[in-house]
């Protein structure tokens, strides 16, 4: 039953405790175990180890594998993507996202939502303050006069229960952010569930619901940057972006209700371009949430592709969202030591976060973003990844 790839999986973690018992059901990922691997299919394995802790409680960190010997690290504080290892063209292996190499990293208040989970409303809010059904609310303001990523206390800085799906490399994250959690209406209940797949897919699945209408916008906050230490910015990396319009934001990145045609501007990523080309053209660089043209709002559609020209590595996006905030990490600026010492540099990594618009419970023209009793708020994003030669 245990396969000999799941032994050399052990063997590289040291000294381990085996589950042996891995049949159809779930299973209970917060045992006290320093370190064990569960087979979830004869080609797939999760493996979970201590990790650090927080506030008192044991940090795990799960490792998602499959036959192709890709890896997805994450760990039950924020849901966060802590490492994502893939081949370049010539079979290396190399970690493709932003992060640090502990816990202590991922603590600190100047960590930049790097790989979470970012809710109860991801993005911005004007001035934190909506009103649904005729009743306001207002949420902590923590970005220069409004709400980004939930508040002071988001979805990022939460403890997720976890539970290790059977199937695919998979495990399910669940939290209950409480009524009047960051100022939100409404007992909300999440689950996220990552898959990594045999094609290097790894998909992320998102519902919620909620015993009082509320605004829910939920996605993940990973860096990318594909050539995996080798380059310190994503300037040369190539993007498309199946988006004929973005939105139109003003100066603090509130929308102004107006979604602008990229045609002719340097928001124009219908045609895969360099994403340093035209940045310095752009006020601040990249941090726009692009309108992508979408026939379904059900089945993950492609959205965005990038080629890292150097390393032969390509990532594909495919989301049910309506948006994509393409960020391209204007905020990093050299201060943070991230993994293996790295400093972040400016550009170092760019976001691609799968969501609905800023702001839209303030933007009665956007897609609709509260959520009510009795309905399940769904997303899907799969972030594929290859190589091009
Ligand atoms: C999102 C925002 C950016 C920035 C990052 C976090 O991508 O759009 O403006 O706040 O989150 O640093």
């Amino acid at each position: 039953m245990i396969t000999l790839r799941i032994s050399a999986t052990l063997l590289f973690f040291g000294a381990v405790n085996l589950i042996t018992a891995c049949g159809g059901s779930g299973h209970n990922a917060n045992e006290n175990l320093t370190s064990d691997t569960m087979p979830t299919s004869k080609t797939s394995s999760v493996l979970q180890q201590k990790y650090g802790n927080a506030d008192g409680k044991e940090i795990t960190q799960y490792t998602l594998k499959n036959a192709g010997g890709m890896e997805v690290k994450l760990i039950n504080y924020g849901g966060t993507i802590t490492n994502i290892m893939v081949p370049d063209s010539s079979g290396n292996f190399g970690d493709v996202v932003l992060g640090f190499d502990s816990m202590d990293g991922y603590l600190k208040k100047e960590n930049p939502y790097f790989g979470c989970i970012t809710g109860r409303y991801a993005n911005r809010i004007a001035k934190g303050k909506f009103s649904i059904d005729g009743k306001s609310y207002q949420l902590p303001i923590n970005n220069n006069g409004n709400t980004l990523h939930g508040g002071i206390n988001g979805f990022n800085r939460k403890f997720w229960d976890a539970e290790l799906l059977p199937g695919d490399s998979s495990i399910k994250f669940s939290y209950l952010s409480k009524d009047g959690e960051e100022g939100f209406p409404g007992n909300c209940k999440v689950e996220v569930k990552y898959s990594l797949s045999q094609n290097n897919e790894l998909k992320i699945e998102y519902t919620a619901t909620t015993d009082k209408p509320t605004a829910v916008n939920i996605t993940n906050h990973s860096y990318f940057n594909l050539s995996a230490g080798k380059d310190s910015t994503i300037l040369g990396h190539e993007i498309f972006i199946n988006a004929d319009k973005y939105v139109a934001v003003d100066n603090e990145l509130i929308p102004t209700s107006e979604l602008l045609p990229v045609k002719g501007t340097s928001m124009d990523f219908t045609v895969p371009a360099t994403i340093g080309s035209d940045i310095a053209k752009v006020a601040g660089g990249y941090d726009h949430t692009y309108v992508l043209n979408k026939k379904s709002t059900t089945e993950p559609e492609l959205a965005v592709t990038v080629l890292d020209p150097n390393s032969g590595r390509y990532m594909e996006l495919f989301t049910t969202e309506p948006g994509v905030q393409f960020y391209s990490g204007n905020f990093l600026d050299g201060s943070l030591t991230g993994k293996n010492g790295m400093k972040y540099v400016k550009n170092g990594g760019l976001a691609l976060e799968a969501q609905h618009f800023p702001d839209s419970p303030n933007q009665p023209s956007f897609p609709n973003t509260i959520l009510r009793p009795g309905e399940t708020f769904n997303q899907a994003t799969i972030y594929k990844f290859s190589v091009k030669k």
